[in-house]
Order: C-alpha cells, then structure tokens, then sequence
C-alpha cells in the first residue's frame, strides 16, 4: 500500500510517500524559515498563507520523487493536531480534497506521536514501550509510550517549550532564527560555567514538568538590566559564546534530568527522543552518555527527521493496520490533546 502523508503544523510544508512496509519512496519538505527570520519567530498568518503556496507543488514534488501517479496512493494521512490553526487548515483541506478525489480513506496523524514515530522509522524495529521526550519549537513534553497511538503525559513545561527558548534567546543575543542551530553553533566557543542560569524544578525529582521563561530572563538581564534602555551595540563575542553555552547547559540539564527520572518512575528502561530541539549535538551526547552510563535504552532520530517532516507521518500505518479511518468531518485541534 502507498500511503501519503501530509505535515503542515508549523512552518514546513511537507509530504512524503511511505508503504505500508514503512518503506519512505519520496519525501518533499519546503521549509519557511526565511520568510519568518525577519521576525525573530513564526508568524502565524505568514505560515497559512505559504502553506496554501506550496501544498500542491510539495504533494507533487513527494509523488514524483516516489514515482508515482496520484491514483496509485491507497490512502492519504494529515496531521491535524496540534499546532498553528491556519497551518492545519491548509494539510486538512489538501488532504480531504484528494480522499474524496481518489476514493482513499483519510488518516489522522497526531503530530506529537508522529515526532516519537521518527524513532521507530530509525530504529528499524519495535521500540514502544518507552518513555518519549518531545522537545520542540511548540512542546516540551514527557509522556509513557504503550505503543505508538497510546501516549500518557507524564509532565509538560509550565511555561515556554525548550525550542522557544532558543529562539528567544538567540533573539536576545543577535542570531537568527530558527535560534537553536545559531545558539549551538555561537556555544561551541563559549564556557558552558561562565553563568549559573536557573535549573527549575531540578532538585525535585518526583516534578516532571519544565520551566524555560525564567531561564529567557535570566540571559536577558545579563545583557541588560530592568530599566536600561535597549542595547544597541552587538555583544562582545566571548561574552555572547559564554551566555550561549551557559544557557544550552542550563536548558540540557533540565532535559536530561526530567527524562531520567520519568525512566526511573516508570520502571522502563527505554528513552525516545523526538522533535527539533534533538538535532542538537550536545543534547544528544548527554542523553547518550546518560543512558549508557544507566542501561537504559536511547532513540534519537537522525535531525532530519527531528524537525518537522512528512516522513514520521508513516504512524498512519499503525492506524490503517487497525482500520482507524477518519471521517470527512475531521477537524484541527490546534492544542494537544493530553
Ligand atoms: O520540531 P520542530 O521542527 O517544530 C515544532 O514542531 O516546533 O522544532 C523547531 C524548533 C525550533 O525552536 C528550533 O530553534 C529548534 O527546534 N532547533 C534546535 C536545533 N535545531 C532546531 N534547538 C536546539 N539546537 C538545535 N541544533
Ligand atoms: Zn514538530
């Protein structure tokens, strides 16, 4: 069976043709980060109207790509939540059009679960149960895995998500957006001690939830204080390597705590990672080094299948195999539903 899937819940457009085999035969993504750069974070209305541009042209691009005719798909999945209402809209509407069109069931994707799926895809085998970390530019959750459709949350952040965050910050600093591969890139040369950032919730270990606002006005009164007026000037380049580095440790430190105690709390001893934010390379050492040090089992996906993409829209399998066809009427659920 050849199974589209459609993502358009943020800021990427994007499809992919994957089986029923969880074979990916063609994937297309069409990214808007250089329309919202100039604003420092995705801006809404800017997203639904490029998704509306670039839907069709990125179906196409994914069927070319898998070498197929539109009458050759056997079904058509869409994440319809969570994320940006317009954004949604734009995949739903796609998506219904050709399920009526072709005469294909329609699938429902949850996006978050989609996020953890990529580590199924990677892994190449069963990796459910587990806990699963989802850190991203919109969530920043902990969640025990039954399988890849039964999720409970365990613990979210109370305020911002991690990938937020970074682009907050980098913002505060004076990189561009999407901030996490700029702050990453500006931590390298920097000192991960040279700020004792605030760690939320971190000594207490039966709180899984997250905190990232406090940390974000941590960093922006080291670089300026209540009452100045607005820095006009770029920061000296040790100084912003060191708040860069310093507020990466903070926001790893956090994240691999809170993953780990849900290991402990749980009794499993397997950890999925999914979502942006797990492109980072220092996020990733530690959960490694964390894990091994532990026993503990680690998925992280490879970074292009982190970030939003198509292709972790494969879990409509697991929904086909059990026959959960969505009807005509499915709608967006722009928040997340647990
Ligand atoms: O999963 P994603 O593509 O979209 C959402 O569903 O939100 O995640 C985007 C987020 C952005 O906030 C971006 O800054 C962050 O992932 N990100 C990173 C890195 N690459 C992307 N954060 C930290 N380090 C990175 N290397
Ligand atoms: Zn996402």
């Amino acid at each position: 069976m050849n199974i589209l899937t459609i993502e358009t819940t943020c800021d990427e457009t994007a499809a992919a043709v994957v089986t029923d085999q969880l074979a990916v035969l063609g994937s297309a993504i069409a990214s808007q980060d250089e329309l919202h750069r100039p604003f420092g974070g995705v801006v809404p209305e800017i997203a639904s109207r490029a998704h509306v541009e670039r839907i069709l042209p990125v179906i196409d691009a994914a069927l070319a790509a898998a070498g197929l005719r539109p009458s050759q798909l056997d079904a058509v999945a869409v994440a319809h939540t969570p994320g940006l209402a317009g954004s949604l809209l734009v995949g739903l509407a796609a998506a219904k059009a050709l399920a009526v069109a072709l005469r294909i069931p329609l699938i429902a994707i949850d996006h978050l679960q989609a996020h953890l799926y990529a580590c199924r895809l990677a892994a190449g085998r069963e990796v459910f149960p587990c806990i699963g970390l989802i850190v991203s530019g919109g969530h920043t959750s902990l969640y025990r895995c039954r399988t890849p459709l039964d999720f409970t949350l365990l613990g979210g952040t109370i305020d911002d998500a991690a990938g937020e965050a970074f682009d907050k910050v980098a913002a505060l600093l004076g990189l561009p957006y999407p901030g996490g591969p700029a702050i990453e890139a500006a931590a390298r040369a920097g000192d991960r001690r040279a700020f004792a950032f605030p760690r939320p919730f971190i000594a207490d270990r039966g709180r899984l939830e997250f905190s990232f606002s406090g940390l974000k006005t941590a960093v922006r009164y080291q670089i300026q204080q209540p009452g100045e007026p607005p820095r006009t000037e770029p920061l000296a380049p040790r100084r912003l390597a060191d708040l860069a580095a310093s507020f990466q440790e903070a926001v790893i430190d956090c994240l691999a705590a809170k993953s780990l105690a849900a290991i402990e709390e749980s009794g499993l001893r397997r950890l999925c990672v999914g979502g942006g934010v797990a492109v980072n390379g220092e996020l990733r050492r530690r959960l490694e080094a964390e894990c091994m040090s532990r026993g503990i089992e680690l998925h992280i996906a490879p970074p292009a299948l982190c970030t939003d993409n198509a292709v972790m829209g494969a879990i409509a399998v697991e929904k086909l195999k059990a026959s959960l066809h969505a009807p005509l009427e499915l709608d967006v659920f722009p928040a997340a539903r647990r």
